[in-house]
């Protein structure tokens, strides 16, 4: 095996066991091990053992059962602030495998890697403390407006400092530490000569679910965290006098970490294309799924008996922790299995269910929410009662948007290059908003120009690649309007209006939101929903949460930012 050591932390390198089956059961202790990195305080206060540390008889009984029952061929046991003296003649476990004649040891950080990684915080430490006597020495003087600036200032810098050791600390503790304690096993059973080595290892409570999973990266063969409950009855009736009897039974069950600490959170992503989505697969393990189990070419039949088989599986308990994503191009499709998914759950076997076709609900809301944050900006009021006009709108995006905005209560206008078709799907956007949206044909830059003359924001959602505002109408426009833009492919669907562009001015009084701004907002909804209905427990993620999380996202941004000099 080969381990390199630097003593600095992050060159601390831990090679995989090979050649060997290890088995190592780890048993939980009854208390933590003290150990620390830093010498806080005035040294003569420095911290004494508590007699209360320390292994129980039922305990150290249990160690001499686990010894007969498995015969381990060596124990180890965190060091702590032991020296190596006491460790063997102050410790009842280490009685325990004298007597079973189990070879123990002591196993911890290096002294020379500790003191390194202390020294260097421990110049910190002091730093602060030099601070904290600053501060205390200003508050003796009296205090005047500029001293109690300084105080403050000095308060800020200290607190900051504190927070960084402590940080610092615990990352040393926990990672670094325990790389030591399992370098520590793995170098005593290397130096066995047998195929298969059995160590039972002491641990604090703290270290048991971090040693196990880095045993398990490095292949042990085997690792049992055994936490031992411990139950004490005692005679005495009233609290607060010495009891004559008490009873104390310790009992070891197998600490299962999947089941006891995470329940992995599972989306089921239901894509009406081949092959399903990367790009929400992605955002959604990047927004905290752990297990994304992709499904393509779905229809509303498969999505069913794909729901029917998954609702049960987890129990009513944990049926929140799965979620459905239903994704695609095909929004009819996907508007059917929305509806099938609803009606295949109920209560209590209900997840929660994510709808975004295409990415064209989260488009949508970006673009929307960035219009009308834009509309108040330059024309200083509330879109209500405005013209909007929806380009194009006949596709998913369109027709997302046009029902978000009529929902805002806008005169909403929605166009294509057929009369029969903007007709058609105006009618059907116009029952999903409950208030009537208008089709209009516009298939020329006469008639595009016919329809935007009056309106104050324009939405071009026409498909990629595809101009639908040329600069002769767009010089033509008078009065101001908020335009934007969701075609990234060029030519630009507004001839003029750079994808880039974040309400720039780019026509007199014509405002221009470009391709990549909807979409940087575009992609911080959509982690933003996945976040959201990963812990919901249930409920629809469809386009009216997506533009209330868009316009939230929006605000955020507008939360201030403090800058303050002391010098
Ligand atoms: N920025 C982002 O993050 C993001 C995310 C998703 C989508 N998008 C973009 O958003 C836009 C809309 O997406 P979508 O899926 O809703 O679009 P889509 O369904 O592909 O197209 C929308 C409409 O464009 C019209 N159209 C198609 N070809 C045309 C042509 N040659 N001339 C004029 N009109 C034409 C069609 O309407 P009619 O046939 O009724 O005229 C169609 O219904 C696309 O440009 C897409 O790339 C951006």
């Amino acid at each position: 095996m080969m381990v390199e050591v630097r003593f600095l932390e992050e060159e601390f390198r831990l090679e995989p066991l090979t050649g060997k089956k290890l088995n190592v059961i780890i048993v939980e202790k009854e208390y933590e091990e003290p150990w620390w990195l830093l010498e806080r305080g005035v040294k003569e206060l420095k911290p004494q053992r508590s007699p209360i540390k320390k292994p129980s008889l039922a305990f150290c009984e249990f160690l001499k059962k686990m010894v007969s029952e498995y015969s381990p061929d060596f124990a180890t046991e965190e060091l702590g602030m032991r020296s190596r003296d006491k460790f063997y003649k102050e410790n009842p476990v280490a009685k325990v495998f004298e007597e079973s004649k189990v070879p123990f040891y002591p196993v911890d950080m290096d002294e020379k890697a500790k003191s390194y990684l202390a020294s260097t915080l421990q110049e910190r430490e002091n730093f602060k403390n030099s601070l904290i006597e600053e501060i205390s020495k200003l508050h003796s003087q009296k205090v005047n407006a500029e001293t109690q600036k300084k105080i403050d200032y000095l308060t800020a810098y200290a607190q900051y400092l504190d927070e960084e050791i402590e940080e610092k600390e615990r990352e040393i503790s926990f990672d670094v530490r325990e790389k030591w304690i399992v370098k520590g096993i793995l170098d005593y059973a290397n130096s066995i000569t047998k195929d298969t080595v059995t160590c039972i290892h002491i641990s604090s409570p703290s270290h048991v679910e971090g040693l196990t999973s880095l045993l398990k990266t490095l292949n042990a063969w085997n690792v049992t965290p055994l936490k031992v409950e411990k139950k004490v009855q005692f005679s005495e009736a009233s609290t607060g006098k010495i009891p004559n009897s008490i009873e104390i039974e310790v009992k070891p069950t197998v600490k299962r970490e999947i089941l006891v600490t995470k329940i992995p959170r599972i989306l089921i992503f239901l894509d009406t294309d081949e092959p399903a989505s990367p790009f929400d697969i992605c955002q959604s393990y990047d927004a905290g799924f752990d297990v994304i189990i992709p499904y393509s070419k779905v229809d509303a039949e498969m999505a069913k008996r794909i729901v029917q088989d998954a609702m049960f599986s987890r129990g009513e308990k944990n049926v929140k922790y799965t979620c459905y994503f239903l994704g695609g191009s095909d929004f009819g499709k996907v508007k059917a299995i929305l509806e099938t998914v609803k009606k295949t759950m109920f209560p209590p076997f209900e997840s929660p269910v994510i709808v975004d076709p295409r990415g064209a609900y989260t488009t949508a809301a970006a673009m929307v929410a960035l219009t009308e944050e834009g509309w108040g900006k330059v024309a200083k009021e509330e879109v209500k009662k405005r013209k909007v006009v929806v380009l194009a709108g006949t596709g998913p995006v369109g027709r997302a948007a046009a029902i978000l905005y009529a929902k805002l209560g806008c005169d909403v206008y929605l166009t294509s290059r057929s009369l029969e078709r903007a007709e058609s799907v105006a009618k059907e956007v116009s029952e999903e908003a409950k208030t009537e949206i208008k089709g209009v044909k516009a298939s020329s830059p006469e008639e595009v120009y016919e329809v935007v003359k009056d309106a104050h924001i324009i939405l071009a959602t026409g498909a990629a690649g595809v101009m639908l505002m040329p600069k002769t109408v767009v010089e033509k426009l008078k009065g101001v309007k908020v335009v934007a833009d969701v075609n990234a492919v060029p030519p630009p669907g507004v001839e003029g209006l750079k994808p880039k562009f974040n309400l720039k001015e780019f026509a007199p009084s014509i405002y221009g939101i470009g391709a990549l701004a909807v979409g940087q907002l575009k992609n911080r909804v959509e982690r933003e929903i996945l976040s959201a209905a990963r812990t919901a427990g249930k409920g629809i993620f469809d386009y009216n949460y997506a533009f209330t999380a868009a316009q939230k996202l929006l605000r955020e941004k507008t939360f201030p930012t403090i800058k303050m000099r002391y010098s």
